[in-house]
């Protein structure tokens, strides 16, 4: 499918998708997020995808909800756009493709909050982040307060939640909010290194780790506990199991399913 604010590539099993406003530093109005919504779940379905990478166009990975159209909603409109966003963010959280942010500029508001819905944060050396909307006079409105605790902890998140401050790369890095930061240039080469090491691994293993970790966050430990366990056992009902593991002993390399 063809769309306007948003590019889709393919390099072998893994999809990038880029926001493409540069003018607007890729603000994210309703048109964007509606497209965003179909892409994800189009590259959902799509059997042929292990791992999506989400970047911008530009020198913005995505400077936040468009304020231009945020600015005369009411209450009521407010509310559901951010429950339009906050909805997406959700799927891309919890869609069982494993999903890396190169976040290659400016990543504020809705867009640091677009990134924290990612599975894994790469940042170039120039990316900055923040939650600046108290200095719009709102607050967070794609998850933004649950996420970032969750991510750096409750005093780090209150600091730059309350402050509006715009932090770089490297303090980024410091405070756990990105996985690791290269220069510009190597971005996208370093986040399609990644994507390949964890496509070329078995993908059923890959998706319920990802449910064990995404489910079990939000659980006590002894339920989450069982809920790897149940997973753990599932794993041995598939090819893959018994492939990687023979793969192991004959001291070769596995021959995944690739579905
Ligand atoms: N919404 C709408 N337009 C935006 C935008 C946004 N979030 N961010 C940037 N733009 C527009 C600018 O208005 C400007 O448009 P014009 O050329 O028509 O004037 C264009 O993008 C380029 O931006 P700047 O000239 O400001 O670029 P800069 O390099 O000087 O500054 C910046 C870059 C520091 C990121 C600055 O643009 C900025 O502060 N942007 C807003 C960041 C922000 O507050 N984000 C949070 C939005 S609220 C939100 O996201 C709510 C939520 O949680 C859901």
């Amino acid at each position: 499918m063809d769309y306007k604010n948003l590019l889709i590539k393919k390099q072998d099993d893994v999809a990038i998708l880029s926001f493409n406003r540069p003018k607007v530093l890729n603000a994210l109005n309703t048109d964007v997020l509606i497209e965003l919504e179909q892409a994800i779940e189009e590259i959902k379905e799509d059997e042929t995808i292990d791992v999506l990478i989400i970047t911008g166009e530009g020198k913005a990975f995505v400077a936040g909800a468009d304020i231009s159209e945020m600015r005369d909603k009411t209450a009521e409109e407010g509310r559901n756009f951010g429950e339009l966003g906050a909805r997406i963010f959700r799927k891309i959280e919890l869609m069982e493709k494993p999903v890396i942010a190169a976040v290659n500029g400016f990543a504020l508001g809705g867009g640091c909050e677009l990134a924290m819905s990612c599975d894994i944060r790469i940042a170039g050396e120039k990316a900055k982040f923040g939650q600046p909307e108290v200095g719009l006079g709102i607050t967070p409105g794609f998850a933004g307060t649950q996420r970032l605790p969750r991510l750096v902890g409750l005093a780090k998140a209150k600091e730059l939640i309350f402050t509006g401050d715009i932090i770089d790369a490297k303090e980024a890095e410091k405070i756990g909010l990105v996985n690791k930061v290269v220069s510009g240039e190597e971005l996208m080469d370093e986040a399609l290194k990644m994507a390949k090491k964890i496509a070329s691994n078995g993908q059923i293993a890959v998706k319920y780790s990802k449910a064990a970790i995404n489910r079990g966050i939000n659980c006590d430990f002894d339920t989450a506990n069982e809920i790897e366990k149940d997973l753990f056992g599932l794993c041995f009902a598939t090819e893959d199991q018994k492939e990687g593991m023979t793969a192991f002993l004959e001291k070769r390399k596995p021959m995944f399913k690739k579905k």
